[in-house]
Parts: structure tokens; sequence; C-alpha cells
């Protein structure tokens, strides 16, 4: 690819040590305009990473693992999260070896501040964002990198002489760093990257519209900020013990969503971090009538405030009915998906979506006929999904064109490092006794937890 050919020519002349400006002088055909990137997309927050933050008084610099060194369990949680995930995640970086994928754009939201970037992007080559003009960044922290979706992408900004303070929205505290204290600022900063739409071309497509659902006239919640669901409230010290300082409002860190987190050892931090189903599940009603089975099931999208799922749009939920034999065979099953589906080509387009809104109560009623053996059990699972099995697949066949041997050879068996899905509801019913089993969420993370693939 185009992008491709010019960073290795870049490379080479790098090592002969002339200067970025002479470089493109001589090799950019002279058809080529560089236009700013500001022009192109007319300055949407992700066009950009934050500007250089230098290190900040009292801290250093503004990496995570600084941070942490006072504010020692709000970073332990972080790390826990998808954010701290964001670079490393398997599927990210599959998709960022694709020499067609914009790196430079992905790289604005996974990571999102100069400080974390090798190269840095102000210009397109006529305007086009598949031929970016790359400058190296001298000021590149190859440690920040690593922490994607760091502290100082919602904390630190700078003041009018350039210098790093954080933002803040609590204002009693008394740190030993520079602070400014706009709580709208900081709360809002989640649709930057959370409520992007914006059509790049004919196949590339950004869907991230969680904050325009948040204002769909259906949802009783009212205006709610992210955090009030995604970071839950507790007391306690916001540094450690040492600092001697009270016991405050604080925010949990761990940023959990749907319940399918970017490793298996994760999801033991999913319940602690403050994971809730955003559902309400009936309890499954059915009825026998001789060689059938009749079913309905009830849920209420009721603790989301945005649609369930929402964000990414391959996730959606699989809802399975079995019905099992007294050795606890399956006799037969049916499966009911809730998401988005998309036509790819020749044009990026939404063709269906049945993912539950705030408030709505989707029934699933249907009827298991002919049923010929004896059977005893009806157990009723919902999945959440985040990559389906036949994308997997091309991961796996397009390994060979990532750079990286250990990520080669994660991606080349990527259902034992990823998780593609969770169990996030089981119910089994005895339908001789009528006795009802539903499972705790700690169960369904077990059983997740030792699942591979969708
Ligand atoms: C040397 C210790 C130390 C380091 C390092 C440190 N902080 Fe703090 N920070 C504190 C203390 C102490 C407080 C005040 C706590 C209190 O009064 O309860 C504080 C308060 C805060 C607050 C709350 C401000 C408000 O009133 O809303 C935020 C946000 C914050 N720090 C973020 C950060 C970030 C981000 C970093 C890394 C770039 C960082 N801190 C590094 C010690 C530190
Ligand atoms: C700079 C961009 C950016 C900002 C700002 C941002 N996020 Fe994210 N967020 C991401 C990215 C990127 C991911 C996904 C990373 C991945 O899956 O590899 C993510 C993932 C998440 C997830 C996890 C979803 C899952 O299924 O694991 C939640 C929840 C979340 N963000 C909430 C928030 C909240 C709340 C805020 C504001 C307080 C916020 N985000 C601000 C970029 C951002
Ligand atoms: C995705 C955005 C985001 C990231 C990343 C993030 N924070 Fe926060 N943080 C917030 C928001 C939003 C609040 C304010 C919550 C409120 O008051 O409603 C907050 C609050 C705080 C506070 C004030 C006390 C509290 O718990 O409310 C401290 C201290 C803090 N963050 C430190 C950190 C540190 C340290 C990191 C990195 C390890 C970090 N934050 C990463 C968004 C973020
Ligand atoms: C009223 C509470 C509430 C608010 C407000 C809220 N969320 Fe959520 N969010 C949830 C719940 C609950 C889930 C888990 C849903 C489920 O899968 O059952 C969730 C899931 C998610 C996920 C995971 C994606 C998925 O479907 O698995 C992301 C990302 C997310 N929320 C982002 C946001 C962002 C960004 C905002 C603000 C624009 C926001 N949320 C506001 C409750 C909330
Ligand atoms: C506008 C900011 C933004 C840009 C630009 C962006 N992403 Fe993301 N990305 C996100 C957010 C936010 C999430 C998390 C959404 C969620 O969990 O629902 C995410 C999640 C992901 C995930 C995880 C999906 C999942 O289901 O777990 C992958 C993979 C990904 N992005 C790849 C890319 C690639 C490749 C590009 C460049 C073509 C890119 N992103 C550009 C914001 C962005």
């Amino acid at each position: 690819m185009f992008s491709y050919k010019r960073r290795s020519i870049f490379l080479s002349i790098l090592s002969i040590s002339l200067a970025a400006g002479l470089f493109y002088c001589i090799f950019t055909k002279p058809k080529d305009k560089p236009i700013p990137v500001e022009d192109v997309f007319s300055q949407a927050p992700w066009s950009k990473p934050l500007p250089y933050l230098p290190p900040l008084a009292g801290v250093g610099e503004v990496r995570a693992e600084n941070c942490g060194k006072c504010h020692v369990e709000i970073y332990a949680e972080w790390k826990t999260s998808t954010h701290a995930n964001a670079l490393s995640d398997l599927q990210f970086q599959s998709e960022l070896s694709k020499p067609s994928s914009p790196r430079w754009l992905c790289l604005n939201c996974h990571t999102p501040v100069a400080n974390q970037r090798e190269t840095l992007v102000d210009y397109l080559n006529n305007g086009d964002y598949r031929s970016p003009i790359e400058e190296p960044n001298p000021k590149f922290d190859p440690k920040m990198k690593e922490e994607a979706v760091t502290c100082a992408v919602c904390h630190v900004r700078l003041d009018e002489n350039g210098n790093s303070y954080i933002l803040g929205a609590n204002g009693k505290t008394k740190p030993p760093h520079p602070v400014k204290i706009v709580p709208d600022q900081l709360r809002n900063r989640c649709l930057d990257c959370h409520n992007a739409n914006y059509i790049l071309d004919d196949q590339l497509v950004c869907a991230f519209n969680t904050g325009i659902e948040l204002e769909q006239k259906e949802n009783s919640h009212g205006k709610l900020a992210c955090g009030s669901c995604h970071m839950r409230e507790l007391q306690r010290k916001l540094v450690k013990p040492e600092l001697n300082t009270p016991i405050r409002t604080s925010h949990k860190h761990s940023f959990i969503g749907g319940g399918v987190p970017k490793k298996f050892e994760l999801y033991e931090k999913q319940i602690p971090g403050g994971y809730r189903s955003g559902l309400t599940i009936e309890p499954i009603l059915w009825k026998k009538k001789g060689n059938d089975l009749e079913y309905s099931v009830s849920l209420k999208n009721e603790k989301a405030a945005h649609n369930i799922p929402t964000g990414d749009p391959e996730r959606f939920l699989l809802l399975k009915i079995s019905i099992l034999d007294p050795e606890g065979r399956s006799l037969a099953d049916k499966e009911i998906k809730f998401g988005q589906e998309w036509e790819w080509y020749p044009k990026a387009k939404l063709v269906a979506d049945t993912r539950i809104l705030p408030g709505e109560t989707k029934v699933w009623m249907d009827l298991f006929t002919g049923i010929e053996k004896g059977y005893s059990k009806i157990v009723f699972e919902i999945y959440h999904i985040r990559l389906k099995e036949s994308n997997a697949e091309h991961m796996r066949k397009n390994s060979e064109k990532v750079k990286s041997y250990q990520l080669r050879k994660k991606i080349s068996e990527i259902e034992n490092h990823y998780p593609f899905s969770s169990l996030v509801h089981k119910e089994a019913v005895d339908l001789n006794s009528g006795k009802s089993r539903i499972y705790s969420p700690e169960e369904v993370f077990r059983i997740s937890k030792n699942r591979r693939g969708e």
C-alpha cells in the first residue's frame, strides 16, 4: 500500500540523516497537495491526538505508571480496564496489521496522546486519509504508548503557558500537582471517542453512537453521564494511606462494559470492577403439549441508558434455548440474535438493527414440535458476543502479515488468548419437578472463563 511504501522510504532517508522537509520535496509527486487534517475532518476530536504533554509539576512524565505511585487503587483498577488494553488488544493489532488500515487514524482513539506516537500526522496528501504525511516525533515515549487510553487522556491538559495540569471534578482535594476543576469537561470526555459517527468512504465508517443513544426519546433515565454507571461511586482515600488524606467520594476506574474482558484472566475482575447486566430477565415460561413444548422469554433493557449492545457494530446478544433428555443430551435447540447487521460491500450500510433500546422489552416466543424422545430439561442461555468465529478465522489466516513473532503466534491461536464472547445468563428448568435454577453472575463468569471461541 501507498502509505506503507512511504514509511519504508522514510526509514531509509532517516538513516542517511536527511531532513524530513527535504524528503517531502524530493519524493512527493508534484500533484500531491498536503491538506491540513483539521480541514479534512472539520476538527473532529479524534482526528488528532492530544498535543504533547510535558512533565507535570509534582509528578514527572504524565504516564499512568507515575500517577499509580500515589493513586495506587485507581491505577490498579484502570490496569484491568479495556482502556488499558486498547493497544495490546489482539483484534485491534490484527486489524492494524492489514496493509489497508489507516493506522494513524485508529491510533488517535486507541493511543490518543502525542507522547504515545512514533509519528505525527498534520497533513494528508490531497486530503486523502489513506495518504497521511507522517513526521517523526522526537518526544515519543514508548512506555506511555503501551498504556493506550491512559490517565492523561482524560486528566491532563495544557495551560496558557504550555504547562501540564490535572483536570479534576472534585475540587475539595489537596494535591501536590496543579489542578483545574471543570467537572463537565472531564465527564463528557467519553463522547469524543464513544460518539463518533463519520463516513470516511464506502468501506470505512465510524459508527459509535452511544452518546446519541443516550438521548433517544424512549430513554427514561434522563441525561446521565457515562460515568454515573461505568464509574461507580465509592468512599475511599484517593491516594495510598501513607499520604494521610481523608476518605472522599471516589469513582471506580475499571470501566466495565458488557462483561467480555480482553483477556481470560480479567474475568475475575468483572464483578468487583462493577459489572452488572443491563437486562432484567424474567424466568422462562413454558407449557408441555404432548410432543410439543411452547416457551416464552422476556428481557427488558432496564439498567443501560443506551442500546444493548452498544458501540462496536459487530457485537450481538445470542439467546439459545435447548431441550435436554434425562441424560443431559441436547434433543433440539433454537436461537435468536439481537444486534446490528451491516453490509460492507460495495458500500457499508446498516441493513437491520434489532438491538434492545433503553426501556424496551423483547419477548421471544416459539415452540418445539414433534420431539419423539422424552425430554426433561430446558436450558436458556444468553451470550454476549464480541467476535464471531468467521472473523476470527480471517484473523488467523492473515496473521502471517503481523510483524512481531509473539503477536503473530497469539493471533494464529486467538481463541486461547482472547475471549470472543461471555455467557451472561443461564437458567435451567427441570420439567418434571418444575424447579428452576438461575445461575449467579459469579457462576456464569466462571463458566465463561473456561469457554473458548464464539
Ligand atoms: C506524589 C503523589 C501523586 C502523584 C504522583 C499524582 N497524584 Fe493526583 N493527587 C495526589 C493527592 C495527594 C491528591 C489529593 C488527594 C486528597 O486530597 O484526597 C491528588 C488528587 C488528584 C485528583 C483529584 C483532583 C480533584 O480535586 O478533582 C486527580 C484527578 C488526580 N490527582 C489525578 C492524577 C493523575 C492523572 C496523575 C498522574 C498524571 C496524578 N494524579 C499523580 C497525589 C498524587
Ligand atoms: C480517547 C478515546 C476514549 C475516551 C475519551 C474514552 N474511551 Fe472508553 N474506550 C475507548 C476505546 C478505544 C475502547 C476499546 C478498546 C478495545 O476494545 O480495544 C474503550 C472501551 C470502553 C469500555 C469497555 C467496553 C468493553 O466492552 O469492554 C467502556 C465501558 C468505556 N470505554 C467507557 C468509557 C467512559 C465511561 C469514558 C469517559 C469517562 C470513556 N470510555 C472515554 C476509547 C475511549
Ligand atoms: C476515560 C477517562 C478516564 C481515565 C482514563 C482515567 N480517569 Fe480518573 N476520572 C475520570 C472521571 C470522569 C472522573 C470524575 C468522576 C466524577 O466525579 O463524576 C475521574 C476521577 C478521578 C479522580 C478523583 C477521585 C475519584 O475517584 O473520583 C482521580 C484521583 C483520578 N480520576 C485519577 C485517575 C488516574 C490515576 C487514572 C489512571 C490510572 C485515571 N484517573 C484514568 C475519567 C478518567
Ligand atoms: C444508566 C446506566 C448507564 C449509562 C448512563 C451508560 N451506560 Fe454503558 N452500559 C451500561 C450497562 C448496564 C452495560 C452492560 C449492558 C449489558 O450488556 O447488559 C453497558 C455497556 C456499555 C458498553 C459495552 C458495550 C456492550 O454493549 O457490551 C460500552 C462501550 C458502554 N456501555 C459505554 C457507555 C458510554 C460511552 C456511555 C455514555 C455515553 C454509557 N455507556 C452510559 C449502563 C450504562
Ligand atoms: C473515534 C475513536 C475511534 C477510532 C478512530 C477508532 N476506534 Fe476502535 N474503538 C473505539 C471505541 C470507543 C471502541 C470501544 C467500543 C465498544 O467497546 O463498544 C473501539 C473498539 C475497537 C475494537 C474492539 C472491538 C470489540 O468488539 O472489542 C477494535 C478491534 C478496534 N476498535 C479497531 C479499530 C481500528 C482498526 C480502527 C481504525 C480503522 C479504529 N478502531 C479506530 C474508538 C475508536
